[in-house]
């Protein structure tokens, strides 16, 4: 059988063409729910505030059509006047000084540059520490180069921030990297500075590989703090940093990320990028120039996303059974529903009972088995409350029908 002939990661991957797993982000689910007349929060894409391009981006996007210039590749490295808005925004945002020629690639979406990320490091039994839960494609990507998934709980009395004793006691001689996704999906949470601070000095101590992947950086709420690992001392030379347009800026259509890294370990990315990524889109690539030269338009994005949590904790947070915390990032709320069934168990309640399409927490790991995951992103204002409205009405059914009352 041909499916034995693959490597065992993929025989044993799931939510394909024939598989009965419905996974949101794969697939016709998306226009199964709409088709119904449903809503759809189960997509991390911030498809409001702005439906449509931003009129500048847009704009260098079409001039770069009527030149030419987008019927032909840039450099499988990247464009070379996008990698300097790219170093002008890190030393902006995040505290880098970088060589825009020798530590900065641009790769098609962030989900392209994770993988390259972890490619040049992860080979067979490598362990990697990857806290639980967090993004699946962490879990996804090791098992695919070969290495063993390390989990590392977070637990909600800690507001997810990680306890460094967890790490410790998982250290081996073939742990290799540590996977971070800060800020977390899908718990939101913005890892604090102290805590970052004890993560850089046991990876200093250990010899161990940071892999960071700050897609969802922007917004941080309440004033919290991003701070980039790799900004850290001794960070520099043992982090790559991985990051994105889709999420703050609302951007994911096109398809553009960037790896940052010291120039060791970009040099041999540049040696293998035409055959790892080929090339970003050079019409997206000049979007993106467009968006990191002036991203104003995003001021409104972060205020909408920060109505969204406020919205979402308020109809929710209250429902007997229900426990969760207000995002401090980004668009999505991470919910606890352990006095009403799994995860999973209520994510298919509330689309048969809500019509709604949640995800349950099982898919980020198994610490997240008691909890739903609701994307604020994908709906206007308007229609999230909506749709949260008969969440809250349904979730307080089903506490009804538990026999819990209100505290
Ligand atoms: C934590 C995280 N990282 C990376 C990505 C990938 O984003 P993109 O490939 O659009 O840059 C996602 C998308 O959902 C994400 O949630």
């Amino acid at each position: 059988m041909v499916v034995e002939k693959m490597i065992p990661s993929f025989q044993k991957a799931s939510g394909g063409l024939f598989s009965d797993v419905e996974k949101a982000d794969v697939g016709d689910a998306v226009l199964k729910i709409r088709e119904r007349g449903g809503a759809l929060m189960a997509w991390a894409d911030p498809f409001y505030p702005l439906p449509s391009v931003p009129p500048h981006v847009g704009q260098a996007m079409i001039d770069s059509i009527e030149s030419g210039f987008a019927s032909h590749y840039t450099a499988p490295i990247g464009n070379q006047e996008l990698k300097v808005e790219v170093a002008k925004k890190l030393a902006r945002i995040n505290g880098l000084e970088v060589d825009p020629e020798r530590n900065i690639l641009i790769t098609p979406g962030s989900d392209a540059g994770l993988f390259f990320a972890m490619l040049p490091f992860i080979h067979q039994d490598d362990e990697v520490m990857i806290i639980d839960p967090s993004y699946p494609n962490n879990f996804q990507n090791t098992e695919i180069l070969g290495g063993k998934v390390v989990r590392v709980p977070v637990y909600m009395e800690d507001g997810y921030q990680f306890r460094m004793e967890e790490f410790e006691k998982r250290l081996s001689p073939k742990t290799k990297m540590i996977v971070l996704t800060n800020p977390n999906n899908p718990t939101t949470t913005v890892y604090r500075r102290d805590k970052l601070v004890s993560l850089s000095e046991f990876a200093v101590k250990n010899d161990l590989i940071v892999v960071v992947d700050q897609a969802f950086e922007q917004p941080c709420f309440d004033d919290i703090e991003m701070v980039t690992i790799a900004s850290l001392p001794g960070m520099w030379e043992r982090t790559v940093s991985v990051f994105s347009l889709s999420k703050g800026m609302g951007l994911s259509g096109l398809r553009v990320g960037y790896i940052v890294a010291d120039a060791v370990i970009i040099d041999k990315m540049f040696g293998t990028a035409v055959a790892v990524l080929g090339a970003t889109n050079t019409a997206a690539q000049m979007g993106a120039i467009a968006a990191l030269r002036d991203d104003s338009f995003a001021e409104p994005y972060f205020e909408s996303f920060d109505r969204r949590r406020k919205m979402v904790y308020d109809l929710l947070h209250d429902i007997p059974g229900v426990s969760m915390q207000i995002s401090e990032s980004g668009f999505l709320s991470w919910i606890n529903v352990s006095g009403l069934g799994t995860g999973s168990e209520v994510a298919a309640y509330l689309n048969q009972e809500a019509i709604v399409a949640v995800n349950g927490g099982e898919a980020y790991g198994p610490a997240g088995k008691d909890y739903i995951r609701i994307v604020h992103g994908v709906l206007t204002e308007e229609e999230l409350l909506e749709a949260t409205k008969r969440i809250r009405k349904s979730l307080l059914k089903l506490a009804e029908r538990r026999g819990l009352t209100a505290l």
